[in-house]
């Protein structure tokens, strides 16, 4: 494997230096962290074949990692180059993303609407947005833009078929897409926060776009008035669609974090609008409370032992979305920063399994354990990159080669097998996809209704 092709002469060059095994950094200077995201990042890629481009192996059973992760892949790559001006990977990103597109441009390809929910579709349009909002150079093909699919997904993620008719959760986002699925009768808070992180974000590229600013608006008020975000500002996990009265508590980093970027944007595109900084300084003290026990991260739903392979990738838009409220609304980094030293020092000092002695562990609070992924990677890597100033990059050499000799139209529309059909046993519904699919854990412990 790619990943550990480079064993023999780190370790020759280990037993040659006398230096101890494991990832080096100094958190404090600019050129340190950006050596040390170097080789993050390349072990991260370690893990990306191509085979289907844009997408990390998988979905389950033909590798560990759902759909969605590809989306992240390309979020915490294009911070990278964004971060560090290293380039080097700009091909293999527009790659990604354009082959995952999809035949409307939406991020919805055959061969993964059987289980891409609105938090998965909501992710990649994200990914196409931070292209945008970090000068990405432009597809290069049929005058398209990444500005382009990112509101195509902001538009097919408003429409009423995407939410709840009536009730208690009326107006809410649902986790999946089709009657069909599994989830489709939950109310995911992520998904709701990833639509009004993508709208907010927008907003601030389309000159403050009114209409998607009161989509901001009006899914906050919606996650408030339910209680999935609480008065203490913790962001709850959801609540099955009949009733958004009982909601199931679980709290997961992703959904903090981009309720707290979306509210940084807001903030921003307001010029510092009151109501805005209210929800913005609570989701931030209460998102440092919560995820930073110590001043470290930590996934507090399933560290040390019970994360699944989706939730090893959430601390990765824990880390970003922070380093951007920075960004947005240059006082909070004040309370932030210090925290994100002190949480990218303890990630960095997981770095030392693997066969390189250097891949990332899961929990930051000693050495690695030996489990490797590209959750982990990508958690370390944007950790890392919290930390860096955002830069200008010149922009992406080539004018869309990175489309190569597809472009994501000449997919086959064959769905793929045993993870598209819906089901109704916990077991199978286990290999339904979604950034949610941990809320599985959560309802089981409720004994609740999702799986009926
Ligand atoms: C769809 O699946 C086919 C067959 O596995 C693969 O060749 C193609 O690259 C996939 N397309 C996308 C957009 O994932
Ligand atoms: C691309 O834009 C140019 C200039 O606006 C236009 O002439 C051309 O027809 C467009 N091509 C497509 C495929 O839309
Ligand atoms: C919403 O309306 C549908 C059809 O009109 C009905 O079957 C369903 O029970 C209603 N749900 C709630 C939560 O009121
Ligand atoms: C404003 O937002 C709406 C809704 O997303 C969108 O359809 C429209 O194109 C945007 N306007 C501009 C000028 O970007
Ligand atoms: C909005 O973001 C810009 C760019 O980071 C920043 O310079 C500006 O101060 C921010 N506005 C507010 C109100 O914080
Ligand atoms: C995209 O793929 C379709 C179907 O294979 C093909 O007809 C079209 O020429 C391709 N477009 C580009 C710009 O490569």
């Amino acid at each position: 494997m790619a990943r550990f092709s480079s064993v023999s002469f780190a370790r020759l060059l280990l037993s040659a230096t006398g230096v101890l095994a494991g990832l080096t950094v100094d958190v404090s200077d600019t050129a340190s962290v950006k050596a040390a995201a170097a080789l993050v990042a390349e072990d991260l890629m370690s893990f990306y074949t191509g085979e289907i481009p844009g997408l990390l192996p998988g979905p389950p059973p033909d590798g560990g990692y759902y759909q969605w992760t590809g989306g992240a892949l390309w979020t915490a790559m294009l911070d990278y180059r964004s971060r560090t001006g290293d380039t080097q990977y700009d091909d293999k990103i527009s790659q990604g993303l354009l082959w995952q597109r999809g035949p409307n441009n939406d991020f919805l390809s055959p061969n993964w609407t059987a289980s891409e929910g609105n938090d998965d579709q909501a992710i990649w349009g994200m990914a196409a947005l931070l292209a945008v909002e970090t000068d990405f150079t432009a597809p290069g093909v049929d005058n398209l833009t990444y500005a382009t699919l990112a509101q195509n997904v902001l538009d097919e993620l408003s429409t009423p078929s995407r939410r709840v008719e009536n009730g208690s959760c009326a107006g809410g986002l649902r986790w999946q897409i089709y009657l069909v699925n599994t989830g489709y009768n939950y109310v995911s808070t992520l998904a709701n926060v990833a639509y009004a992180n993508l709208a907010a974000r927008l907003s601030l590229q389309d000159g403050n776009n009114e209409t998607q600013a009161d989509s901001v608006d009006d899914t906050f008020s919606f996650l408030q008035t339910t209680g999935l975000i609480d008065s203490k500002f913790d962001v709850f996990d959801g609540a099955q669609s009949i009733n958004c009265n009982e909601i199931n508590k679980l709290q997961s980093s992703i959904a903090a974090a981009l309720a707290l970027e979306s509210a940084a944007a807001m903030f921003n595109s307001t010029q510092g609008n009151q109501k805005w900084k209210t929800i913005l300084d609570g989701l931030t003290q209460q998102t440092l409370d919560v995820f930073f026990p110590s001043g470290v991260a930590k996934e507090i739903a399933c560290e040390p032992a019970n994360c699944n392979t989706d939730m090893t990738f959430f601390k990765s838009f824990l880390h970003r979305s922070l380093a951007s409220a920075m960004t947005l609304a240059p006082y909070t980094a004040d309370k932030i920063l210090p925290v994100l030293k002190t949480s990218a020092a303890a990630a960095a000092a997981s770095c030392t399994g693997g066969d390189n002695d250097r891949m990332c562990g899961l929990v930051w609070s000693g050495k690695s354990n030996g489990q490797i992924g590209a959750g982990q990677q990508m958690s370390v890597l944007s950790a890392l990159l919290s930390l860096l100033p955002t830069e200008t990059v010149a922009k992406s050499s080539g004018s869309g080669t990175g489309t190569g000799s597809g472009n994501g139209t000449s997919s086959t529309t064959t769905p793929t097998g045993s993870s598209s059909s819906p089901s109704s046993t916990v077991g199978n519904a286990g290999a339904q996809t979604g950034v949610s699919a941990f809320v599985l854990i959560g309802s089981l412990l409720l004994t609740n209704l999702l799986f009926n």
